[in-house]
């Protein structure tokens, strides 16, 4: 891994071992299934998934934000070196905002609707440094400016409802800014903005990753996204980590069948064409297949399958849970790999 990751230096965030349940009537859901992985500074890590794969668990436990009835049951979540899961829910409170930064689907409800944006900047600034309200505003209309807000100082005046959408996602980026934490989660960020506007709020995720140095979790099921904006990619299914690799990688040589399935199901961007659509559908988190959770689903199936398989590595910083790559060193080749190609192709990223 060491090997792949962006010569920026050390991990600085190393998760290991991550276990989140939701308890429920018809049993536990293992929502985040032993999920380990290392983010490095600078570095974007996209999290792919259908929905109801533990994308938003995993992005909410390492913010200490787990909705009830949901908690972390197992695992390590180390923010330089300390152990977050060991923290209390004041000390967490304080990592949050200022070590790791958040940005969600819908920025409107991460504001209070009865105060200005510049109050609730200025509080954010304030709370976390030992600085004056007039320092703070300062601050604050710097990060606003960063962001490409227009008219900043006038603006910090406007309450949140006030603001489109995709202006309110730049005022969350600015306030993740302010005090510049070392890694920044974003859980589908652009899902609820308009095309044009999410390219702009993904250019400025992209700038705090290579301009400032922080280390980006973005979970996305936008694979368009992954290709222009991740370094590195986790695919998700029914709580576990199915594959992960550099992102070219997993474009031109997905180990996984259903990291395959969901590259041929994406509509192609020239013709609007899709290659497949992946049959069937995610299992239910309480009546979970025992051994390969994708089995059912699966071109590739042998009754090897029924055992599950561990999270292995192939080479090259790629990992992947299935028997059929492992013995293989990748996926065999199908009659559609001309296709594969093509579509390495029309992502832009063949040749890389
Ligand atoms: N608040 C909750 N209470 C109970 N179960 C939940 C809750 N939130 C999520 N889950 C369950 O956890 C699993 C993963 O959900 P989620 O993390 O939201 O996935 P994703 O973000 O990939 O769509 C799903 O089976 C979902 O039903
Ligand atoms: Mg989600």
């Amino acid at each position: 891994m060491a090997v792949l990751a962006p010569p920026s230096g050390p991990g600085v965030l190393s998760v290991r071992n991550l276990v989140t349940v939701y308890p429920g009537r018809d049993g536990e859901v293992v929502a985040v299934d032993d999920v380990s992985f290392e983010l490095s500074p600078g570095e974007v890590l996209g999290i792919v998934g259908d929905s109801g794969s533990g994308k938003t668990t995993l992005a909410r436990s390492l913010l200490g934000l787990v909705s009830t009835p949901g908690r972390i049951i197992g695992g390590e979540i180390k923010l330089h070196g300390r152990d977050l899961l060991k923290l209390s829910h004041k000390e967490m409170r304080k990592v949050r905002g200022r070590e790791i930064g958040m940005i969600f689907q819908n920025p409107i409800r991460s504001f209070h609707p009865g105060f200005t944006i510049g109050w609730q900047l200025v509080e954010a600034a304030t709370q976390h440094a030992n600085i004056s309200r007039r320092e703070a505003t300062e601050k604050v209309v710097e990060a606003l400016t960063w962001v490409g807000m227009p008219e900043p100082a006038e603006r910090i005046n406007d309450y949140p409802h006030q603001f489109s959408g995709g202006m309110l996602q730049r005022v969350m980026i600015a306030m993740s800014l302010l005090n510049e934490p070392a890694v920044l989660i974003a859980d589908e960020p652009t899902t609820a903005l308009d095309v044009t506007i999410q390219a702009q709020i993904l250019e400025l995720i992209e700038r705090l990753a290579v301009d400032r140095g922080m280390g980006v979790v973005l979970v996305t099921h936008n694979l368009g996204m992954v290709a222009s904006l991740c370094d590195r990619v986790i695919v998700m299914y029914a709580g576990q980590i199915v594959e992960e690799a550099p992102v070219e990688t997993v474009f031109h040589t997905p180990a996984h069948p259903y990291t395959r399935g969901l590259l041929d199901s994406q509509p192609d961007r020239s013709t609007g064409k899709r290659l497949t659509e992946l049959r069937g559908a995610s299992p239910q988190m309480t009546e979970l297949p025992s051994g390969c959770r994708f089995q059912n689903r699966c071109d590739y199936v042998e009754e090897k399958c029924t055992e599950p398989p561990a999270l292995a590595d192939l080479s090259h910083g790629q990992k992947v849970r299935c028997w059929i790559s492992q013995r293989h060193g990748l996926l065999p080749t199908r009659l559609a790999d001309s296709d594969h190609r093509d579509r390495a192709e029309s992502t832009g990223l063949s040749g890389k």
